[in-house]
């Protein structure tokens, strides 16, 4: 009667706490150890997929790109683990290779409002292409495409040839930088589409294709390698889902890709995936994107491709992803709001046995994290910028932050997705060897103005082990869904010339019995001790 007395008085207090706009975020359970059946976390669970033509801008010349390299190194001290990368996309299928060029050459269509930073339509690559990787933090894992839409298989043997004569030299060696995994053609089933091949490509003839070329890929480079390349199948821009019909895992195991002796160096199986399309110019709503709802439904419809590659023992990734196909939608994917979709899709994602989320990124993109060179032309419409833009992070960057905070260094972290009983939360419970360590929590309520709404959450425990009597939280700030900069962590920004973290750190201890609000467009890591 007591206890009940109290609670009645306690609920009351946070009643007369509450602002009139507060929504009941209501009580969440965090489990105090992890279900067997919780995958374990990627500490690069967030990486980055390059568009290759403009490669020479990301790394850059002499000691390398510094910025880039920054905001790359800000990530690996968080996890240990740098974040991996992928090279190649669009213009991985119309890269050829020619060892009299010294770096690469490039042809470019014009810009349009759309595309403000069109794809080469044809490069030339030589051996400095590929040993510029070098540069990357040490330990970096890279994932490199080789040329397969244009059907030339020369141009694929004279590319990887040169890969793993770049990845076996002193340079990399001594910088522990290692090949991944070469991966032959990108978006294999757009080929009938955008002119690749003839109306009559079907995944049959993919598979047979593929295998033709993987056959002399992995017999160069394993000679050179003394040891079998490890490969990245499919490459998909969408799925069947289906194993009897059109592109899809299931369809290509079905049709035997894992049966040659090239096709059994497929180690990891990735696909493509954008939650929608900018390619007409139709821009989409911020909220959309920031929808629980949309995440979830958005990546569920991967789950029977991830347990079909999950249970011939391969890895699956998505390979190249991120909000809004073509670049990215202005005033959507370059949002601060657009960060939170970001850490709930990865977050999501991770928990659903995607082991690796390659985040698409080139030079000038509305979507990207990291803006590494210079740009004079809007990447909004294209237009002439009245003042160029040093190398800078948008908002989404801060995804990538959060992220690999939660999931930390420790190399045995898990997370389990919260249920919370309101529809714009989510929260993940986060472990390490079994053990509750941390928890994130993310207000997907775009705010742009007005008053700002805000929710009230009480933590309660369940299982084994010591309930934490208190939590430190760290906040992710955002000044407005729609804002493109102003985003603090923990009081610190990234927003600086040179890409590392600046201010000073500030979080707050608070007891479990207080709980805590999290404000509209707002994410939050609490720590447990
Ligand atoms: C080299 O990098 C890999 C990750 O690619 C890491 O697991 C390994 O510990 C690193 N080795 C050294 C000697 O640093
Ligand atoms: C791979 O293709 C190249 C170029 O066409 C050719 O020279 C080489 O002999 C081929 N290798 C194999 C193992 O078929
Ligand atoms: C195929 O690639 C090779 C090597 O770069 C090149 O010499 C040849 O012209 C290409 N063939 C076609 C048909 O483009
Ligand atoms: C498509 O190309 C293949 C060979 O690449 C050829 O055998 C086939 O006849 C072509 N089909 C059509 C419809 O042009
Ligand atoms: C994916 O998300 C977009 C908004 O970002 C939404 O329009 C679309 O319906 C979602 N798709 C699924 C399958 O949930
Ligand atoms: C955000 O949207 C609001 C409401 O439409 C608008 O008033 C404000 O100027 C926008 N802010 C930015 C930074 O675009
Ligand atoms: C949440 O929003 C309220 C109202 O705008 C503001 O006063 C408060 O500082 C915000 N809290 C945090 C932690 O940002």
């Amino acid at each position: 009667m007591v206890v009940f007395l109290l609670r009645r008085v306690k609920l009351l207090l946070l009643l007369l706490r509450w602002t009139p706009v507060s929504a009941q975020g209501g009580t969440v359970t965090v489990p105090l150890t992890a279900p067997a059946s919780a995958p374990p976390l990627s500490r690069s669970l967030v990486s980055f997929s390059l568009e290759q033509d403009r490669w020479g801008d990301w790394i850059g010349q002499g000691a390398g790109n510094a910025f880039f390299l920054n905001t790359l190194n800000n990530l690996k001290q968080l996890t240990g683990e740098p974040a991996r990368i992928r090279i190649g996309a669009d213009s991985e299928d119309r890269t050829n290779f020619n060892p009299s060029v010294q770096l690469s050459e490039s042809e470019f269509p014009a810009i349009s409002t759309i595309l403000p930073y069109p794809e080469a339509t044809e490069n030339v690559v030589g051996a400095n292409f590929y040993l510029l990787a070098s540069k990357l933090p040490p330990g970096t894992q890279v994932t490199w495409g080789v040329n397969f839409g244009q059907n030339n298989i020369t141009a694929a043997f004279l590319e990887a040839t040169a890969i793993v004569n770049a990845f076996t030299s002193a340079a990399f060696r001594e910088s522990n930088i290692t090949l991944e995994a070469i991966e032959i053609g990108n978006e294999a089933d757009l080929y009938t589409s955008n002119g690749a091949r003839n109306s009559s490509f079907n995944v049959q003839q993919y598979v047979s294709q593929w295998t033709t070329f993987a056959n002399n890929v992995t017999a160069a480079a394993n000679h050179i390698l003394g040891t079998n390349v490890p490969l990245q199948g499919a490459a998909f821009a969408g799925s069947s889902h289906s194993s009897t019909a059109g592109f899809s895992p299931q369809a290509i195991f079905q049709n035997g890709i894992l049966s040659s002796p090239a096709g059994s160096q497929i180690k990891l199986i990735s696909q493509h995936h954008y939650s929608g399309s900018f390619c007409t110019g139709t821009n989409g709503i911020l909220q959309d994107l920031m929808s629980k709802a949309n995440i979830r439904g958005n990546l569920t419809s991967y789950s029977a491709d991830i347990a079909a590659v999950r249970q011939k023992g391969l890895t699956y990734v998505f390979g190249e992803t991120n909000s809004i196909a073509c670049h990215g939608a202005p005033g959507v994917s370059n949002t601060a709001g657009a960060a939170l979709w970001g850490l709930d899709y990865a977050l999501f994602a991770g928990q659903l046995g995607i082991t690796r989320l390659y985040f698409h990124q080139g030079i000038g993109y509305k979507y990207n994290f990291i803006q590494p060179a210079t740009l004079t032309n809007s990447i909004l419409d294209g237009s002439t910028l009245s003042q160029a833009l040093s190398p800078h992070i948008q908002p989404l960057y801060y995804a990538a932050v959060v992220a690999t905070e939660a999931i930390g260094p420790s190399g045995s972290t898990t997370i389990v997705e919260l249920t919370l009983n309101n529809a714009q939360i989510s929260g993940y419970a986060v472990l390490e060897g079994n053990v509750l360590v941390r928890a994130v929590f993310i207000n997907l309520n775009a705010f742009t103005t007005g008053t700002r709404g805000s929710v009230h959450l009480t933590l309660d425990f369940f299982g084994y082990g010591k309930q934490p009597v208190s939590f430190v939280v760290k906040r992710l700030f955002i000044p407005t869904a729609n804002a493109t900069q102003g985003v603090t962590w923990g009081g610190q920004t990234y927003e600086t010339q040179d890409g590392k973290v600046s201010g000073v750190l500030s979080t707050m201890t608070v007891p479990v019995s207080q709980g805590l609000n999290i404000n509209d467009t707002e994410a939050v890591l609490l720590t447990f001790s």
